[in-house]
């Protein structure tokens, strides 16, 4: 009877135990996280940010790479919305298209969060909140530096983003607000090199031949640091000294572009920070708890930096990403 009564016991504490932890994996969150890619380091440590975020909070992240197509993010959402995701988290290759698979996302009562990239639709009630810098201030930011550092005086190449992509719309619309003003300000050539360092390369190799050797272009506006550093590169095999005589402005704040800059090669990056998840996980976690919708913008900060602070940014960045 004792030993009957002793197993009724351990067995009643097992049940117990089974239920808490069955109680907890019901309260923890499930998260799918469609991600563009793997184009830019900024991308990657955006992906190994999250990840870390998602583990702090006890979150369960699943990650689909799109491979940088819009068409494999489509399918990755439908995937979630069948796993039946508490959220999803979306990072929009490029602006336009999301209405119909948005909606799906709408009627199965899951919330979408964008991340680091808007879209465009006349319906705001689609996605939950957005996650981003102001893109536009980015590109205001770094044609505000170089009016200044070339007193208005300085034919640019631009390498622009991915085409539709809204980052890239707007750090192009950003920069040539921040060159108004300034009519010997020109911007001579631009084409996207797709975010990547290989197509920066490419198209700047492309411009460099174009003008003169390099010898008409004054700098070299970059969407992100991946391109600029791709260019960076076509600038010293095409004979020139990057940062010198060709300057150097772009976007991200990656470790590699403050290198370059504590060696005299880049000029300025304007920071965009990788951790957009951990804002948009704890809108979610008060989402959940409280019902009350996250404003609609959640920006984060956009800072430039300077060769002055590069190697010691360099040396807190580099494990970081
Ligand atoms: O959407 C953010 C941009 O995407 C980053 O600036 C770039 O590096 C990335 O590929």
């Amino acid at each position: 009877m004792h030993l009957k009564k002793l197993m009724t016991t351990a067995a009643l504490a097992a049940l117990a135990i089974g239920a808490a932890a069955a109680a907890q994996a019901a309260d923890k969150l499930t998260v799918g996280f469609v991600q563009i890619g793997a184009e830019s380091g900024w991308r990657a440590a955006e992906t190994k940010v999250s990840k870390q975020e998602a583990d702090k909070r006890g979150i369960d992240l699943k990650i689909s790479d799109a491979q940088q197509k819009q068409e494999n993010e489509i399918k990755a959402i439908r995937s979630f919305i069948a796993q039946g995701v508490d959220a999803i988290f979306l990072a929009p290759v490029v602006a336009t298209g999301w209405d119909p698979v948005l909606k799906e996302a709408k009627d199965a009562k899951i919330p979408v969060f964008l991340l680091d990239r808007n879209i465009e639709t006349q319906d705001k009630s689609l996605y939950l909140t957005a996650v981003t810098s102001d893109a536009v201030l980015e590109g205001r930011t770094a044609g505000q530096w170089l009016a200044k550092q070339t007193n208005g005086k300085c034919n640019i190449v631009e390498l622009q983003g991915t085409v539709g992509a809204s980052v890239a719309l707007d750090r192009q619309k950003g920069f040539v607000e921040g060159i108004a003003g300034h009519p010997d300000l020109k911007i001579i050539r631009t084409q996207s090199g797709d975010f990547t360092r290989a197509g920066g390369k490419q198209v700047m190799e492309s411009f460099l031949k174009a003008e003169n050797g390099g010898k008409n272009i004054c700098a070299v506006y970059a969407h992100n640091d991946d391109m600029e550093i791709g260019a960076i590169q076509a600038i010293k095999e095409a004979g020139l000294k990057p940062g010198k005589d060709i300057l150097t402005i772009s976007i991200d704040g990656v470790p590699d572009i403050f290198k370059a800059m504590s060696e005299g090669e880049a000029n300025a990056s304007v920071e965009l920070t990788p951790n957009m998840a951990g804002p948009a996980f704890d809108a979610l976690i008060a989402y959940k708890k409280s019902g009350t919708a996250p404003p609609k913008w959640v920006q984060t900060e956009t800072k430039l930096y300077l060769p002055d602070t590069a190697t010691a940014e360099y040396t807190r960045r580099k494990d970081l990403y």
